[in-house]
């Protein structure tokens, strides 16, 4: 048996420290540096957490290089193509996929639970015309503790059930509310009579007392996208949530502070950069010219939609995306301007030697973009979409935080260079 652990040496004294090597199911060993401070006295230093695993998980596992995306076990192709987005937010939070019967009671539940308090129609009215969909989103769920304040510590497993279902059922009607106050709209409720992607769309498109025709292939690509953003392991956005939940605070107030870490243009926000992106390229014939400003080493311009952090091959969402942006073009008949300057952008990206030698390739953002302006959704809810799809992995991942023993406070240390001895003598 090979000795299971890393040795690190301190070349100014020449002092060794053992340190155990953690097994995954699948992925890169983990060297467990918990006892790194307590033998040497250092901290370590990762900005960004690049090199760190902050906490162990059962839920969702990625390979960038393999371009492999799995939650609970279950490939991301089989639960986008295969099933609902209902089917793989009750995966997320139960950890097996519901048979036929579980996933109607599952949607029945959604449904009962999908409308809020009447009160809350005051906090709407409370902000400016044009408010982003987003601070309302925030707001709204923040608000949902107060009238739920005496659910606040949730402790038990039907606990944890009522609340992520409540969570997961609110949320689209605070984001459709979010988006019909801010343009001032009037306020569509939600129709029992629908399902969760469906509703979503009606309450964001719909009017009073006019019946709207949506199309199947637009609900089945919107629930493909909620399906594909459900969770993705320990991203800026989960990280925030399970700091937040590490402090005992209630999950109203971590999934809040979920949507504030998502807005940002790094995180949630990159598929509305890349529809502004496309606009302002504006026609095919400018195409080219973007394209050498892309690569331009002297130039910051770099095209919104490609490359990822993680993904160094494929991204296997955008994989799933394009095929459904396909079948939304012939089946909607849309062929935009737009659509052809993406096209254009696309194909000269993946034939151009330099994107193929930077494995810079569409991400989701490229295709989620151009699918949701499709589906005639204003830029402002793209990251109000993210919300919705992300919130039952966020929740899953609240709850396996609560459920480990011994929750420690997230506390990371700092490499202090302030200064010193600036205290005068008094
Ligand atoms: N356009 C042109 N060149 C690019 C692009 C791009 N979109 N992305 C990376 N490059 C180039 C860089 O200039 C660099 O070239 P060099 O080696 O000659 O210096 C090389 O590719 C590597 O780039 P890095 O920035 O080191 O790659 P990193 O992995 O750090 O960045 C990132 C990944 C941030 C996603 C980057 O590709 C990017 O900025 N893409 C555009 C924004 C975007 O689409 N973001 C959404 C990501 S998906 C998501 O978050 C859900």
């Amino acid at each position: 048996m090979p000795n299971r652990t890393v040795t690190m040496i301190d070349n100014r004294t020449g002092e060794k420290y053992d340190f155990p090597i953690l097994e995954p199911t699948i992925g890169p060993d983990v060297v467990d540096i918990s006892t790194f401070y307590g033998n040497t006295g250092m901290f370590t230093f990762d900005r960004g957490f690049t090199s760190t695993a902050s906490c162990r998980s059962k839920i969702t596992y990625i390979d960038g290089g393999k371009g492999q995306l799995m939650y609970r076990g279950y490939d991301i192709a089989y639960l986008a193509t295969q099933k609902t987005f209902l089917d793989s937010a009750y995966l997320l939070l139960n950890n097996d996929l519901p048979d036929e019967e579980t996933l109607a009671s599952f949607t029945e539940e959604m449904k009962k639970r999908s409308f809020i308090h009447e009160g809350m129609k005051k906090l709407f009215d409370a902000f400016p015309d044009n408010a982003h969909p987003m601070a309302i989103l925030s707001a709204g769920v923040s608000a949902l503790s107060t009238f739920y304040f005496d659910h606040l510590d949730v402790d038990t497993p039907e606990e944890y059930m009522e609340m992520a279902h409540r969570i997961v059922a609110k949320i689209p009607t605070i984001a459709a509310l979010s988006y019909r106050y801010s343009q001032g709209l009037p306020v569509i409720y939600p129709d029992m009579n629908k399902g969760f992607t469906e509703n979503f769309l009606y309450m964001l498109r719909g009017y009073p007392h006019h019946h709207i025709d949506l199309k199947p292939i637009e609900v089945k690509a919107l629930d493909t996208i909620f399906t594909l953003h459900a969770d993705h392991e320990q991203n800026a956005s989960t990280t925030t949530v399970r700091v937040v939940a590490s402090t005992h605070a209630h999950p109203y107030a971590c999934i809040a502070s979920g949507i504030a870490a998502l807005w940002g243009r790094a995180h949630g926000g990159a598929n509305e950069s890349v529809i502004r992106q496309l606009e302002m390229i504006g026609s095919v014939e400018n195409v080219d010219k973007y394209i050498a400003k892309a690569k331009d080493p002297d130039d910051p311009f770099r095209l919104m939609g490609f490359g990822h952090r993680v993904y160094k091959n494929f991204d296997p969402r955008a994989t799933i995306l394009k095929e459904i942006q396909q079948e939304l073009v012939q089946e909607l008949n849309l062929d935009t301007g737009l659509m052809a300057v993406a096209k254009k952008i696309e194909e000269i990206a993946l034939s151009d030697e330099y994107f193929i030698k930077r494995n810079l390739y569409p991400n989701i953002d490229f295709y989620s973009g151009i699918i949701l302006q499709a589906l005639k959704i204003p830029k402002e809810m793209f990251a109000v979409i993210f919300v919705i799809g992300r919130t039952p992995g966020w929740i899953s991942q609240w709850i396996e935080l609560k459920e480990q023993d011994n929750i420690k406070i997230a506390r990371p240390r700092q490499l202090y260079l302030g200064p010193l001895d600036r205290t005068p003598k008094y």
